[in-house]
């Protein structure tokens, strides 16, 4: 053999190996497991979908989507805000592009939500009688849960009615209508959207005071002889204090009123805050300390991450025949609404997958429990 001929022979044995050993992007992407698989037997997952995550300007962002859930929440484009802008008109552009990218994909989408007191359209706040309220109500639900019936496969009817006493909050909604528009948008999104199912979603509804009110809540429109399906707990907790014993017993409770339970809007937050819960009107002031990781999670917070997320799937699989859905409030942590709240422009790391959609620790702790 010639000196030029060993060289090329040499060569081509040299790259043989080397991509024998070196795996393929494509080989690592697919070695990412599936959430939605890994939990097939058990319950339904799901993740909330931004405007650009529903417009599809990233296919490779679609692929992730598809692979690793199968059920969709619109983040925001639902909200009356922005699907109700002014009285009388609507604008279904973003949300009919959701049930769109529902059907190609074979996603169950979520509706939320229909009536709630924050993301209010800003015309609201000029209408001081009971009347015109009433009208907004009753054209709001009839009309947008009319326009996707036998789209949606559920609509979070309800978002937030409740203070954390348990009492009902001060809403415009209640200001004007009583204490029965509960039952009454159950009532109006059962006429409007059959065969679809309908519930009631908050945050700490997992802590004893408030889950007292939410149980009443749901009492009293089953006692009217109206139809609801489920509870969304939305599941907004805190690093190293995810309230299991209060998790569980709402399960189990919510379940014997003969309801479907659903963790809604998960998300664990990492970063320091004096805000509970998830109410979207409060903010905090910054300071030098608020965003202590803008260039990376320090390995003692993402195996305490990791740690939370398994403790918290250990119990969602104890207690899988009373749960339907766990959502993801986002696919990762560059898209989750915690990077903007309470306060602006942090940096933050409450989900499975990490800003390039690569998992974290705490995704291989999650899907180890089903192997
Ligand atoms: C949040 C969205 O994620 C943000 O993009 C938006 O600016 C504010 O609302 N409870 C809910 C969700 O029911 O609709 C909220 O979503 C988070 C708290």
């Amino acid at each position: 053999m010639s000196r030029k001929r060993y060289v090329i022979a040499l060569h081509t044995v040299v790259l043989l190996l080397i991509s024998l050993f070196v795996p393929k992007p494509s080989l690592l992407a697919q070695a990412i497991p599936s959430l939605k698989e890994s939990f097939k037997k058990d319950f339904g997952i799901g993740t909330a979908l931004n405007t650009a995550q529903i417009e599809e300007k990233d296919p490779q962002m679609t692929a992730f989507i598809v692979g690793q859930f199968n059920w969709v929440t619109p983040e925001n484009v639902m909200k009356s805000a922005v699907i109700h802008p002014a009285w009388g008109t609507y604008r279904f552009d973003m949300a009919d592009k959701l049930v769109e990218f529902g059907e190609k994909y074979g996603l169950k989408i979520n509706g939320h939500t229909l009536i709630w007191h924050s993301q209010l359209p800003a015309f609201i706040q000029g209408i001081h009688n009971p009347d015109s309220i009433r009208t907004f109500f009753t054209d709001h639900i009839k009309t947008v849960a009319g326009r996707y019936k036998g789209k949606v496969f559920s609509w979070d009817v309800v978002n937030e009615a409740l203070n954390e006493d348990g009492t009902l909050r001060k809403t415009v909604f209640l200001q004007y209508l009583g204490e029965d528009y509960i039952k009454e948008a159950f009532r109006l999104a059962q006429a409007a959207s059959p065969n679809t199912e309908l519930y009631y979603n908050d945050y700490n509804n997992e802590q004893p005071a408030k889950r007292a009110g939410c149980l009443a809540l749901l009492k009293k429109v089953q006692a009217a002889g109206v139809q609801i399906d489920g509870v969304g707990i939305q599941g907004h907790w805190h690093l190293g204090k995810v309230p299991l014993k209060d998790i569980e017993e709402s399960i189990v409770q919510y379940a014997a009123l003969g309801l479907k339970v659903m963790i809604t809007e998960l998300d664990i937050e990492v970063l320091p805050r004096n805000v509970q819960g998830a109410d979207v009107g409060q903010r905090m002031v910054s300071n030098a300390a608020s965003n202590p990781y803008p260039d990376g999670l320090p390995d003692s917070v993402q195996q305490q991450l990791a740690a939370d997320y398994e403790a918290l799937f250990k119990l969602l699989l104890k207690h899988r025949d009373k749960i339907s859905r766990v959502t993801f409030w986002g696919v990762n942590d560059g898209q989750s609404w915690l990077n903007n709240w309470p306060i602006r422009d942090r940096t933050n790391y409450p989900l499975l997958f990490d800003r390039n959609n690569q998992p974290k620790p705490a995704l291989y702790k999650v899907v180890g429990l089903n192997k």
